[in-house]
């Protein structure tokens, strides 16, 4: 490796250091995403050029190609859709490491047993990062079921097929015999999908952060086999950051990483907790919603789900900043699983310029509840749920909440009475102190732009 590589990794990995700790607040974020892609950038372009594999033409060609694709994805992928373009993505890393070990394997000899154990892990956690994957991209896209598919003996089956990939990974390391180098291959590839189909399509948002740092760790030992200090660096990073991200979304769903494996959440439509409930539901206009935010002195606004369906983001910039020219306190308030993957609500909100001094964390919201006169809660259910603090047989009972029903008003935009993700009834759409706003959230916050603004 030249003395200019070299340097050019070292650049390459502080860059994607520094990028990832940019991309912890969303006023960096975009910098730091900058940062890391460029840092990718010419680690491909110093690593094309050194060993002479591309001409100048060739990675011209092949970066004018990326780009294309690069800008018509993000175009084109609708914010709702991007937890299946990261499964696409997760999906290719994962393969690119099985690639690298069966290239290693096809084009020389391993004569040493880290490289063959560093092969293994490569192809075995690639092929099965990209099996599954593409199966999380299935249900999440709805081209195959989304409900988990259960069957007796299912994990003995796991267990079996890992046993198989263990036994015949050391009889390859031993006799380097190729047929059994692709039963691994094979195996790897079936594990992935069996251990996905398992999984409801609500959770796959937490399956693929866990591929995403299967993917890190395939990338990683794919760098150990091929000797590469940057892939060794970045896979580490991807490794260890969707690790904790993983780790950050099943506290926050107060689910274990096991139960989210394990359980088949989402196999039968659950009636934990108060979905029974009996009362009348109290439904408000756009009109009378606007007279008592006209007279409120304190607004919360809490953003979920349907306000990203609703791609009712500039709607709700727009009523709070005339809220906030008529003299009353905004405040958002972001849940951390609010939405279908880590983050939708800010990167939405961001996307309508809501400045950022005005998203709180719900730890910071729920102690000053009983102050704000109306909370204002756009497409949000599961995260608004008061079972969750009370009903210790609801599915979500434990889940931490932003407690909107502490607030004097609540109102609830939703088109219908229909349940949420957790597939359970919501008691706050019953209390005294809730209105329920029907219909498009983006529609009805229209509708009480132009009160204000007659
Ligand atoms: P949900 O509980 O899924 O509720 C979304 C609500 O939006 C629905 O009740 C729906 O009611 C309403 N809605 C849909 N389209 C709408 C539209 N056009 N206009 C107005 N309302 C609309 O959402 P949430 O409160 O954000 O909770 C997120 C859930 O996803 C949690 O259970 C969480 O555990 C789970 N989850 C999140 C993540 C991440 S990382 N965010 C990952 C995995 C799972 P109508 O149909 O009646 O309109």
């Amino acid at each position: 490796m030249s003395m200019i590589q070299q340097l050019v990794y070292i650049a390459a990995s502080l860059l994607l250091i520094i990028g990832l700790k940019r991309l912890s607040s969303p006023a960096t974020a975009r910098q730091g995403n900058f940062l890391s892609a460029f840092g990718m950038l010419i680690a491909l372009v110093v690593t094309l050029f050194d060993q002479s594999i591309l001409s100048y033409q060739g990675i011209l060609l092949g970066l004018g190609i990326g780009t294309v694709i690069g800008v018509f994805a993000a175009r084109l992928v609708a914010m709702t859709a991007m937890p299946e373009m990261v499964a696409l993505l997760n999906g290719f890393g994962g393969a690119s490491s099985l690639f690298v070990g069966w290239a290693v394997v096809a084009t020389a000899p391993i004569s040493s047993m880290i490289t063959s154990i560093t092969v293994l892990i490569s192809v075995v956690i690639g092929g099965l990062t990209f099996s599954g994957s593409m199966i999380a991209w299935g249900k999440l896209s709805e081209k195959i079921g989304s409900k988990p598919l259960l069957f007796w003996g299912q994990k003995y089956l796991n267990l079996f097929i890992l046993l198989i990939i263990v036994i015949n990974g050391v009889l390859w390391a031993q006799s380097m015999d190729i047929q059994l180098f692709y039963l691994i291959i094979s195996a790897a590839l079936l594990l992935g999908v069996l251990a996905v189909v398992s999984i409801g399509g609500g959770d796959m948002p937490v399956v693929i952060s866990l591929l995403n740092s299967y993917s890190g760790i395939a990338a990683c030992a794919a760098g150990f086999v091929i000797e590469n200090m940057l892939l060794i660096v970045a896979g580490a990073l991807v490794g260890a950051s969707g690790l904790i991200l993983t780790n950050i979304m099943c506290k926050s769903m107060n689910r274990s990483l096991r139960n989210v494996l394990f359980s088949g959440f989402g196999s039968e439509t659950s009636s934990g907790g108060s979905s029974e409930q009996e009362g009348e539901v109290n439904p408000i206009s756009s009109s009378d919603a606007y007279l008592i935010l006209e007279a409120a002195q304190s607004v919360m606004i809490v953003p979920g789900y349907g306000m990203a369906v609703a791609q009712a983001q500039h709607a709700i910039k727009e009523l709070s900043e005339l809220m906030e020219n008529n003299g009353k306190d905004v405040k958002f308030a972001i849940h951390p699983v609010a939405g279908r993957m880590p983050g939708h609500m800010n990167v939405l909100l961001a996307e309508a310029d809501v400045p950022y001094d005005q998203l709180y964390e719900m730890d910071d919201v729920n102690p000053i509840m009983e102050s704000v006169d109306v909370c204002l809660v756009i497409g949000a259910n599961d995260v608004v749920n008061p079972d969750a603090l009370q009903s210790p047989e609801s599915p979500i009972y434990g889940m931490p909440i932003i407690e909107v029903s502490r607030a004097k008003t609540v109102f609830v935009l939703k088109r219908s009475m229909n349940v949420g993700f957790a597939g359970i009834q919501n008691p706050l759409f019953f209390k005294p102190n809730t209105r329920m706003l029907f219909g498009d959230a983006k529609e009805s916050l229209n509708n009480v732009v132009v009160e204000f603004k007659e």
